[in-house]
């Protein structure tokens, strides 16, 4: 099949074709290293497992931002276009700058917060299933970047925490765990936050994980509401 891939060298961007002896059950992860090692050493992309968990393949393939490693030629037509991702700077090729991706991410707190422990004799923190099924399905992003570069919002504005940044700061908001979610509210509800967002939904329509970052906006506008009006009325 032949493979036309976006390539950037730093200083030009242009377009270069190469025909990969494809077969049965190859993802079009393997079709990039059968370049990279066969025909083109140049040729630079990220990846990782290979198995659609670190989430560092992410690509637009055939126009859609897809895992590369959980992509099978077999399902994509003759020729497969592959480029980087869009809302992102490119560093070079297929790789792009994640630098600002995980620094708003770090932004919203993505851990549990708790002063009350003593780490020198640490307990366990049960919780419920039904607790956990409060946010197990955003515990499951990959930070692979799909929703950002598909996200009319982060096209606009670098501000913008965007949809996995705000995924994350759901998935902790909403774990019975953590104590203090008011930092992640307040940068949440600031001029970065969730009400940058334009319900676009593109960001759900293209996670591999499923996640539905669009509706951890929906119900992170509900907690922000919430968290206004008490503060108006010093609650
Ligand atoms: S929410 Fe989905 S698309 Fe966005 S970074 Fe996480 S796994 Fe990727
Ligand atoms: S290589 Fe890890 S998700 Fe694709």
């Amino acid at each position: 099949m032949e493979f036309r891939i976006r390539r950037f060298d730093g200083e030009n961007s242009f377009w270069q074709s190469y025909e990969v002896p494809t077969k049965k059950g190859m993802t079009v992860l393997e079709c990039l290293y059968y370049i990279r090692d066969n025909l083109d050493s140049t040729l630079s992309f990220r990846a990782s497992c290979r198995m659609g968990i670190c989430g560092s393949c992410a690509v637009k393939i055939n126009g859609k931002p897809k895992l590369a490693c959980e992509t099978q030629v077999s399902e994509l037509k003759n020729p497969i276009v592959v480029e980087p991702l869009d809302n992102f700077k490119v560093l070079k090729d297929l790789v792009v700058d994640f630098e600002g991706f995980f620094a708003k991410h770090k932004m919203v707190k993505p851990f549990i917060v708790r002063d009350d422990i003593d780490y020198n004799s640490p307990v366990e923190l049960i919780q419920t299933p039904k607790e956990l099924a409060k946010y197990y399905n955003y515990s499951l992003c990959i930070k692979c970047g799909a929703c950002v570069s598909v996200c009319p919002a982060a096209a606009t504005s670098e501000d913008y925490l965007g949809p996995a940044a705000l995924v994350a700061a759901y998935r902790f908001c909403a774990d019975s765990r953590d104590k203090d979610c008011k930092d992640r509210i307040e940068i949440i509800s600031s001029e970065r936050g969730v009400w940058r967002c334009h319900s676009a939904m593109a960001c759900s329509e293209v996670c591999p994980k499923k996640i539905e970052p669009a509706k951890a906006v929906q119900l992170l506008r509900r907690k922000a509401i919430i968290h206004s009006i008490k503060k108006l009325f010093r609650w």
